[in-house]
């Protein structure tokens, strides 16, 4: 792609009126400019025609001053794992920017409450988001719900207390196309806060097709084969050889490692702690809570060496949200839910148990009230109640109803994403 040529001459009457809409698929080129500018990257030749591919052009938002995009914005559907398991379709959010000479004057405002509207009449009962920055998304109405953690695992100390039973093949990029898909959605099914990956994300990230701008990525890829010959795992990886005074010094780092089975995950680590001249392996948006430390002799081998906030839920429909997951205790709560931007506010009473919930719209008092963005917060289970309660964001009026709320609310499994989006 070419840089645009500015043909205009400057208006004596001053710039054009902004206006927010879905984009056609001609504007697809300076949506995607306008996106890149944003990101503090340049698109590559062909990505616009490349992109339209990705996008839902109904749900594909842009910011223009006359014909010039200034701001994109643009969600897509995808299931999201809840405590149970059982799953929702989400409403996922990406490519926000606002270009720098129009930041701070609205668009995003406009594009995002357009979108959340839409996504709540088409009746998508939540939205997810990954935030570049924390302060953003709360003000409309997004609550931080899963973290993810990076791992360092000092190899000098580790010795693994028990061996997998199966075995480890290195594979081409071709054959884990076709082998890792089924693993990572027998996977997802069972993993709160995990979402759905299309045939194009595997295609573009395990690099069976050429895409605008890409740079490949020269890693290895194993899948993990069991005793039964079942694939119950697969691992992407880099590694470069490191020396110190002819002493071997390299990092193993890890790209994507996904099992189905403990004995998949025991054999896949203990695989990439054992390749020769590694020292060192790193791990990042894993699990905060990564079991590795347990099958080692000394868990003090792993280090947790980061942790930050992943997913962000927004709650578009209280009742459909709430009434799908399943909870960790049997209970009924009245929650009042207060919504700035007039989508999802309301009183609802729900009855849940691990085995399923209904929650319906209610005038009985309340026992708790809280915002919407800390609905969101709790929604996969991962976050205390009690902190946020401590924190002042949720008001009790019934005693004993936070910690009651807090136990049920609890995932059993701790929520992980995997996927950027
Ligand atoms: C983030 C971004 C899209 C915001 O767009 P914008 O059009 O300037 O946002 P708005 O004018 O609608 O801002 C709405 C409110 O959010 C606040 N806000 C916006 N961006 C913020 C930020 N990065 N940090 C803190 N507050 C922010 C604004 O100050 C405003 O607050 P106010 O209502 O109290 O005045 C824009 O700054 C941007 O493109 N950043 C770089 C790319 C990026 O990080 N995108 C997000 C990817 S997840």
């Amino acid at each position: 792609m070419t840089a645009r040529k500015i043909t205009k001459k400057t208006s004596r009457t001053g710039p054009a009126k902004l206006t927010v809409r879905t984009i056609t698929s001609s504007e697809i080129d300076g949506w995607v400019r306008s996106k890149a500018t944003g990101f503090l990257s340049h698109p590559a030749e062909g990505e616009g025609e490349y992109h339209l591919g990705d996008v839902d052009l109904d749900r594909t938002w842009g910011a223009f001053e006359g014909t010039t995009c200034v701001g994109t914005l643009r969600s897509f559907a995808t299931p999201l794992t809840l405590p149970g398991p059982t799953e929702v379709t989400s409403a996922a959010l990406t490519n926000v920017t606002v270009a720098p000479t129009h930041r701070r004057r609205g668009l995003l405002t406009k594009m995002i409450t357009s979108d959340l509207r839409a996504s709540a009449d088409r009746g998508e009962p939540v939205g997810i988001l990954i935030a570049s920055e924390y302060p953003i998304y709360g003000r409309f109405g997004y609550g931080a719900a899963v973290d993810a953690a990076s791992y360092t695992v000092d190899l000098a100390n580790v010795r693994f207390r028990q061996q997998s039973s199966g075995h480890v093949e290195l594979v081409d990029l071709a054959t884990l196309r076709r082998e890792a898909p089924p693993v990572y959605e027998r996977f997802r099914t069972t993993q709160p806060g995990s979402i759905g990956r299309s045939d194009r994300w595997w295609d573009r990230t395990l690099e069976q097709v050429d895409v605008p701008g890409a740079t490949a990525v020269k890693g290895y890829q194993t899948i993990y084969m069991s005793r039964e010959g079942e694939v119950q795992g697969y691992l992407r990886y880099t590694a470069a050889p490191e020396w110190d005074l002819m002493r071997p010094k390299g990092t193993l780092n890890i790209a994507e490692l996904v099992t189905t089975s403990p004995d998949a995950y025991l054999g896949l680590w203990r695989y990439c702690c054992e390749v020769d001249l590694v020292t060192r392996v790193q791990a990042g948006d894993r699990c905060i809570h990564e079991p590795l430390a347990w099958f080692l002799e000394d868990g003090r081998a792993v280090r947790q060496s980061g942790r930050f906030d992943f997913i962000w839920v927004r709650v578009l429909d209280v009742a459909a949200a709430l009434s799908a997951r399943r909870y960790l205790t049997k209970g009924r709560l009245v929650i009042e839910v207060t919504d700035g931007q007039g989508i999802a506010g309301g009183r609802f009473a729900l009855d849940g148990g691990p085995d399923g919930a209904t929650c319906t719209s209610t005038n009985a008092t309340a026992d708790l009230t809280l915002p919407v963005d800390t609905l969101g917060s709790m929604y996969l289970g991962g976050m205390s109640l009690l902190a946020l309660a401590d924190a002042g964001r949720v008001d009790e009026h019934s005693s004993g109803a936070v910690m009651r709320a807090d136990t049920m609310f609890r995932s059993p499994v701790t929520p992980w994403c995997t996927t950027w989006f």
